[in-house]
Protein backbone atom coordinates (compact mmCIF):
# COMPACT_ATOMS: atom_id res chain seq x y z
CA UNK A 1 0.00 0.00 0.00
CA UNK A 2 1.08 3.55 -0.64
CA UNK A 3 1.79 5.46 2.51
CA UNK A 4 -1.07 8.58 2.15
CA UNK A 5 0.80 11.56 1.32
CA UNK A 6 0.41 14.23 4.37
CA UNK A 7 -2.11 17.03 3.78
CA UNK A 8 -0.04 19.98 1.93
CA UNK A 9 0.14 23.09 3.07
CA UNK A 10 -0.43 25.86 0.74
CA UNK A 11 2.74 27.57 -0.57
CA UNK A 12 3.72 31.09 -0.07
CA UNK A 13 6.71 32.78 -1.84
CA UNK A 14 8.38 35.94 -1.09
CA UNK A 15 12.12 37.26 -2.58
CA UNK A 16 14.08 39.44 -0.32
CA UNK A 17 16.65 42.22 -0.96
CA UNK A 18 20.34 41.62 -0.06
CA UNK A 19 21.07 45.32 0.75
CA UNK A 20 23.18 45.23 4.32
CA UNK A 21 22.68 47.67 7.01
CA UNK A 22 20.22 45.38 8.44
CA UNK A 23 18.20 46.96 11.14
CA UNK A 24 15.06 47.09 13.74
CA UNK A 25 13.10 48.07 11.22
CA UNK A 26 13.31 45.63 8.67
CA UNK A 27 13.66 42.56 11.74
CA UNK A 28 10.21 44.07 13.20
CA UNK A 29 8.58 44.54 9.73
CA UNK A 30 9.43 41.90 7.73
CA UNK A 31 12.02 39.06 8.95
CA UNK A 32 10.14 38.42 12.73
CA UNK A 33 6.96 37.94 10.53
CA UNK A 34 8.70 35.46 7.55
CA UNK A 35 9.25 33.54 10.49
CA UNK A 36 6.30 33.16 11.90
CA UNK A 37 4.59 32.34 8.39
CA UNK A 38 6.71 29.39 7.73
CA UNK A 39 4.76 27.62 10.58
CA UNK A 40 1.66 27.95 8.70
CA UNK A 41 2.86 27.89 4.94
CA UNK A 42 5.06 25.68 2.62
CA UNK A 43 7.33 29.15 2.42
CA UNK A 44 10.20 29.31 -0.28
CA UNK A 45 11.89 32.47 0.44
CA UNK A 46 15.19 33.09 -1.67
CA UNK A 47 17.69 36.28 -2.21
CA UNK A 48 16.63 38.10 -4.50
CA UNK A 49 20.62 38.72 -6.05
CA UNK A 50 19.09 38.84 -9.92
CA UNK A 51 16.98 42.05 -8.89
CA UNK A 52 19.61 43.85 -7.37
CA UNK A 53 21.69 43.79 -10.02
CA UNK A 54 19.22 45.93 -11.98
CA UNK A 55 21.09 48.49 -10.46
CA UNK A 56 24.85 49.04 -10.68
CA UNK A 57 26.33 46.23 -7.75
CA UNK A 58 30.07 45.87 -6.57
CA UNK A 59 30.58 42.43 -7.35
CA UNK A 60 31.99 41.48 -4.56
CA UNK A 61 29.97 43.08 -2.20
CA UNK A 62 26.87 41.53 -3.95
CA UNK A 63 28.10 37.81 -3.21
CA UNK A 64 29.05 39.39 0.57
CA UNK A 65 25.27 41.45 0.71
CA UNK A 66 23.71 37.99 -0.41
CA UNK A 67 25.26 35.57 1.93
CA UNK A 68 25.28 37.87 5.04
CA UNK A 69 21.18 38.15 3.85
CA UNK A 70 21.33 34.24 4.27
CA UNK A 71 23.06 34.93 8.01
CA UNK A 72 20.28 36.99 9.26
CA UNK A 73 17.47 35.26 7.74
CA UNK A 74 18.90 32.33 9.23
CA UNK A 75 19.90 33.96 12.65
CA UNK A 76 16.43 35.24 13.28
CA UNK A 77 14.99 31.95 12.97
CA UNK A 78 14.06 31.11 9.57
CA UNK A 79 14.38 27.27 9.80
CA UNK A 80 15.55 25.30 6.54
CA UNK A 81 13.52 22.54 7.71
CA UNK A 82 10.26 24.72 7.58
CA UNK A 83 11.31 27.01 4.73
CA UNK A 84 13.23 26.42 1.32
CA UNK A 85 15.63 29.23 1.60
CA UNK A 86 17.87 29.66 -1.86
CA UNK A 87 19.65 32.08 -4.25
CA UNK A 88 17.26 33.41 -7.38
CA UNK A 89 20.19 32.89 -10.00
CA UNK A 90 20.87 29.29 -8.23
CA UNK A 91 17.31 28.54 -9.90
CA UNK A 92 17.64 29.16 -13.54
CA UNK A 93 13.91 28.59 -14.04
CA UNK A 94 13.35 32.09 -12.57
CA UNK A 95 15.40 33.79 -15.71
CA UNK A 96 13.54 31.82 -18.06
CA UNK A 97 10.25 31.96 -17.18
CA UNK A 98 10.82 35.43 -17.28
CA UNK A 99 11.95 35.91 -20.44
CA UNK A 100 8.98 33.86 -21.75
CA UNK A 101 6.50 36.16 -19.63
CA UNK A 102 8.12 39.18 -20.89
CA UNK A 103 6.90 37.84 -24.21
CA UNK A 104 3.20 38.44 -23.11
CA UNK A 105 3.86 41.92 -21.52
CA UNK A 106 2.89 44.70 -22.94
CA UNK A 107 5.28 47.17 -22.33
CA UNK A 108 2.79 49.87 -21.10
CA UNK A 109 2.12 47.82 -18.29
CA UNK A 110 5.96 48.05 -17.80
CA UNK A 111 6.44 51.99 -17.72
CA UNK A 112 3.56 53.09 -15.78
CA UNK A 113 4.66 50.80 -12.64
CA UNK A 114 5.51 53.59 -9.67
CA UNK A 115 8.95 51.90 -8.61
CA UNK A 116 10.34 52.29 -12.12
CA UNK A 117 9.34 55.30 -12.64
CA UNK A 118 10.92 56.50 -9.09
CA UNK A 119 14.23 54.47 -9.95
CA UNK A 120 14.04 56.26 -13.29
CA UNK A 121 13.37 59.68 -12.71
CA UNK A 122 15.90 62.13 -14.00
CA UNK A 123 17.89 59.53 -15.27
CA UNK A 124 19.14 59.92 -19.31
CA UNK A 125 19.64 56.48 -20.01
CA UNK A 126 17.31 54.04 -18.54
CA UNK A 127 18.52 50.14 -18.54
CA UNK A 128 15.95 47.33 -19.52
CA UNK A 129 16.16 45.73 -16.50
CA UNK A 130 14.76 48.08 -14.33
CA UNK A 131 12.09 48.14 -16.97
CA UNK A 132 11.68 44.27 -16.75
CA UNK A 133 12.04 43.90 -13.23
CA UNK A 134 8.35 43.02 -12.65
CA UNK A 135 8.52 40.20 -14.62
CA UNK A 136 11.53 38.55 -13.38
CA UNK A 137 9.33 38.73 -9.72
CA UNK A 138 5.95 37.65 -11.35
CA UNK A 139 8.62 34.93 -12.45
CA UNK A 140 9.46 34.36 -9.15
CA UNK A 141 6.28 33.67 -7.94
CA UNK A 142 4.37 31.80 -10.61
CA UNK A 143 7.12 28.82 -10.98
CA UNK A 144 5.85 27.73 -7.38
CA UNK A 145 1.86 28.55 -7.67
CA UNK A 146 1.60 30.04 -4.17
CA UNK A 147 -1.56 31.43 -2.40
CA UNK A 148 0.43 34.09 -0.91
CA UNK A 149 3.22 36.42 -1.27
CA UNK A 150 4.32 38.36 1.34
CA UNK A 151 5.40 41.61 0.34
CA UNK A 152 5.69 45.50 1.63
CA UNK A 153 3.21 47.63 0.38
CA UNK A 154 4.86 48.97 -2.77
CA UNK A 155 5.43 45.79 -4.07
CA UNK A 156 1.64 44.91 -3.98
CA UNK A 157 1.36 46.89 -7.88
CA UNK A 158 4.33 44.33 -9.37
CA UNK A 159 2.00 41.66 -7.52
CA UNK A 160 -0.71 42.91 -9.34
CA UNK A 161 1.07 42.92 -12.71
CA UNK A 162 1.91 39.27 -11.78
CA UNK A 163 -1.84 38.35 -11.44
CA UNK A 164 -2.72 39.77 -14.98
CA UNK A 165 0.61 37.92 -16.54
CA UNK A 166 -1.16 34.87 -15.11
CA UNK A 167 -4.98 35.71 -16.38
CA UNK A 168 -2.85 36.15 -19.64
CA UNK A 169 -0.92 33.34 -20.06
CA UNK A 170 -4.05 31.03 -18.88
CA UNK A 171 -6.09 32.39 -21.39
CA UNK A 172 -3.70 32.37 -24.01
CA UNK A 173 -2.06 28.60 -23.34
CA UNK A 174 -4.87 26.63 -21.23
CA UNK A 175 -4.94 27.28 -17.01
CA UNK A 176 -1.53 27.00 -16.05
CA UNK A 177 -0.83 29.49 -13.13
CA UNK A 178 -2.89 30.16 -9.91
CA UNK A 179 -3.34 33.88 -9.30
CA UNK A 180 -1.83 34.34 -5.63
CA UNK A 181 -2.59 37.09 -3.25
CA UNK A 182 -0.64 39.21 -1.59
CA UNK A 183 0.19 39.41 2.23
CA UNK A 184 0.72 42.77 3.16
CA UNK A 185 3.04 43.92 5.88
CA UNK A 186 1.48 44.82 9.00
CA UNK A 187 4.21 45.73 11.60
CA UNK A 188 1.32 45.90 14.55
CA UNK A 189 -0.58 42.78 13.99
CA UNK A 190 1.60 40.52 11.74
CA UNK A 191 0.75 40.12 8.37
CA UNK A 192 -2.76 40.85 7.09
CA UNK A 193 -4.71 39.49 3.50
CA UNK A 194 -6.61 43.30 3.71
CA UNK A 195 -3.67 45.59 3.27
CA UNK A 196 -3.50 49.29 4.95
CA UNK A 197 -0.42 49.83 6.73
CA UNK A 198 0.26 49.15 10.53
CA UNK A 199 2.44 51.28 12.99
CA UNK A 200 5.87 51.30 11.28
CA UNK A 201 9.22 51.75 13.63
CA UNK A 202 10.49 54.94 12.66
CA UNK A 203 13.71 56.71 12.91
CA UNK A 204 15.52 57.36 16.27
CA UNK A 205 16.98 60.46 15.33
CA UNK A 206 13.33 61.76 12.97
CA UNK A 207 10.17 60.07 14.49
CA UNK A 208 8.54 61.10 11.08
CA UNK A 209 10.65 59.33 8.53
CA UNK A 210 10.94 55.62 8.37
CA UNK A 211 13.95 54.05 10.19
CA UNK A 212 16.17 53.58 7.10
CA UNK A 213 19.54 51.57 5.87
CA UNK A 214 20.92 54.48 4.04
CA UNK A 215 20.25 57.18 6.61
CA UNK A 216 22.96 58.18 8.94
CA UNK A 217 23.81 55.12 11.80
CA UNK A 218 22.18 57.25 14.54
CA UNK A 219 18.40 56.65 12.91
CA UNK A 220 18.60 52.73 12.90
CA UNK A 221 19.94 50.03 15.54
CA UNK A 222 21.58 47.45 13.14
CA UNK A 223 20.78 43.76 14.03
CA UNK A 224 24.32 43.50 15.10
CA UNK A 225 25.11 46.49 16.97
CA UNK A 226 27.68 45.90 19.89
CA UNK A 227 25.59 46.81 23.50
CA UNK A 228 27.45 49.69 23.87
CA UNK A 229 26.76 51.22 20.54
CA UNK A 230 22.64 50.19 20.98
CA UNK A 231 22.49 52.05 24.50
CA UNK A 232 24.49 55.08 23.19
CA UNK A 233 21.51 54.80 19.98
CA UNK A 234 18.88 54.43 22.13
CA UNK A 235 20.08 57.63 24.98
CA UNK A 236 20.29 59.78 22.01
CA UNK A 237 17.08 59.03 20.42
CA UNK A 238 14.69 62.15 20.42
CA UNK A 239 11.98 62.19 22.50
CA UNK A 240 8.83 64.69 22.82
CA UNK A 241 7.76 67.32 24.63
CA UNK A 242 6.56 66.79 28.06
CA UNK A 243 7.36 63.55 30.06
CA UNK A 244 4.58 61.04 30.03
CA UNK A 245 5.70 58.16 28.51
CA UNK A 246 2.49 57.29 26.25
CA UNK A 247 1.21 55.57 23.10
CA UNK A 248 0.08 58.55 21.39
CA UNK A 249 1.53 58.99 17.77
CA UNK A 250 -0.40 62.24 16.48
CA UNK A 251 1.14 63.78 19.86
CA UNK A 252 4.30 62.02 20.77
CA UNK A 253 5.54 60.17 17.61
CA UNK A 254 9.21 59.91 19.10
CA UNK A 255 7.87 58.17 22.35
CA UNK A 256 5.19 55.78 20.91
CA UNK A 257 7.70 54.67 18.36
CA UNK A 258 10.61 53.86 21.62
CA UNK A 259 7.12 51.73 22.59
CA UNK A 260 6.32 50.48 19.70
CA UNK A 261 10.11 48.86 19.33
CA UNK A 262 10.25 48.01 23.17
CA UNK A 263 6.71 45.91 22.40
CA UNK A 264 7.98 44.12 19.54
CA UNK A 265 11.31 43.25 20.79
CA UNK A 266 10.19 41.36 23.94
CA UNK A 267 6.51 40.66 22.90
CA UNK A 268 4.79 42.55 25.37
CA UNK A 269 1.79 44.24 25.22
CA UNK A 270 2.29 48.18 24.63
CA UNK A 271 -0.24 49.06 27.39
CA UNK A 272 1.70 46.64 29.69
CA UNK A 273 4.98 48.34 29.36
CA UNK A 274 2.73 52.50 29.62
CA UNK A 275 1.93 51.20 33.17
CA UNK A 276 5.28 49.64 33.77
CA UNK A 277 6.79 53.24 33.61
CA UNK A 278 3.86 55.27 34.46
CA UNK A 279 5.39 58.45 36.40
CA UNK A 280 8.80 57.08 35.59
CA UNK A 281 11.32 59.43 33.59
CA UNK A 282 12.31 59.25 30.17
CA UNK A 283 15.61 58.80 31.05
CA UNK A 284 14.99 55.37 33.01
CA UNK A 285 12.33 54.27 30.18
CA UNK A 286 15.10 54.11 27.83
CA UNK A 287 18.10 52.66 29.81
CA UNK A 288 15.38 49.97 30.34
CA UNK A 289 14.53 49.52 26.56
CA UNK A 290 18.57 49.61 25.39
CA UNK A 291 18.85 46.38 27.68
CA UNK A 292 15.40 44.91 26.51
CA UNK A 293 16.77 45.93 22.83
CA UNK A 294 19.97 44.30 23.72
CA UNK A 295 18.70 41.25 25.41
CA UNK A 296 16.82 40.56 22.67
CA UNK A 297 19.46 41.18 19.84
CA UNK A 298 21.86 38.73 21.63
CA UNK A 299 20.55 35.28 20.96
CA UNK A 300 20.16 36.46 17.08
CA UNK A 301 23.84 38.25 17.09
CA UNK A 302 25.64 34.69 18.74
CA UNK A 303 23.91 32.36 16.47
CA UNK A 304 25.26 34.89 13.13
CA UNK A 305 28.42 35.24 14.83
CA UNK A 306 28.06 31.07 14.56
CA UNK A 307 26.88 30.75 11.11
CA UNK A 308 29.01 33.53 9.56
CA UNK A 309 32.07 31.42 11.07
CA UNK A 310 30.69 28.07 9.17
CA UNK A 311 30.03 29.51 5.90
CA UNK A 312 30.38 25.74 4.58
CA UNK A 313 27.27 24.75 6.30
CA UNK A 314 25.49 27.51 4.79
CA UNK A 315 26.29 27.02 1.59
CA UNK A 316 25.11 23.77 2.08
CA UNK A 317 21.90 24.65 3.13
CA UNK A 318 21.71 27.13 0.20
CA UNK A 319 22.25 24.13 -2.49
CA UNK A 320 19.97 21.95 -0.87
CA UNK A 321 17.08 24.66 -1.10
CA UNK A 322 17.92 25.07 -4.53
CA UNK A 323 17.70 21.33 -5.13
CA UNK A 324 14.26 21.63 -3.64
CA UNK A 325 13.14 24.72 -5.32
CA UNK A 326 15.02 23.61 -8.75
CA UNK A 327 12.31 20.70 -8.88
CA UNK A 328 9.27 22.78 -8.12
CA UNK A 329 10.19 25.32 -10.90
CA UNK A 330 11.57 22.24 -13.37
CA UNK A 331 7.82 20.74 -12.73
CA UNK A 332 6.25 24.26 -13.91
CA UNK A 333 8.49 24.96 -16.68
CA UNK A 334 8.45 21.48 -18.33
CA UNK A 335 4.64 22.52 -18.22
CA UNK A 336 5.18 25.85 -19.92
CA UNK A 337 7.54 25.00 -22.73
CA UNK A 338 4.91 22.09 -23.57
CA UNK A 339 1.54 24.71 -23.52
CA UNK A 340 3.64 27.64 -25.83
CA UNK A 341 5.06 24.92 -28.22
CA UNK A 342 8.64 25.03 -27.84
CA UNK A 343 10.51 21.52 -29.00
CA UNK A 344 11.39 19.18 -25.74
CA UNK A 345 14.89 18.43 -25.60
N1 LIG B 1 10.91 43.14 -5.29
C1 LIG B 1 10.83 42.64 -3.95
C2 LIG B 1 11.23 43.74 -2.97
O1 LIG B 1 11.73 44.75 -3.37
C3 LIG B 1 11.71 41.44 -3.75
C4 LIG B 1 11.22 40.30 -4.57
C5 LIG B 1 11.80 39.80 -5.69
C6 LIG B 1 10.04 39.55 -4.32
N2 LIG B 1 11.06 38.74 -6.17
C7 LIG B 1 9.98 38.57 -5.35
C8 LIG B 1 9.06 39.59 -3.33
C9 LIG B 1 8.93 37.66 -5.42
C10 LIG B 1 8.02 38.68 -3.40
C11 LIG B 1 7.95 37.72 -4.43
O2 LIG B 1 11.04 43.58 -1.80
Amino acid sequence: MKPTMPVGRQVAVSGIQASGNLHIGNYIGAIKQFVELQNKYNMFVFVADLHAITVPQDPEKLKAQTLDAVYTYLACGLDPKKTTIFVQSHVPQHTELSWILNTITPLGELERMTQFKDKTQGQESVLAGLLNYPTLMAADILLYNPIAVPVREDQVQHLELTRTLARKFNSRFGETFKEPKPLIQQPAQGWSASGGSGARIMGLDDPAKKMSKSASPANRIELLDSAEVIKKKVMSAVTDSGSEIKFDPANKPAISNLLAIYSQMTGRAVADIEKQYHGSSYAKFKTELAEAVVTSLAPIQEKYGKLAKNKTSVLKILKEGAKKAGKAAEATMKDVRKKIGLLES
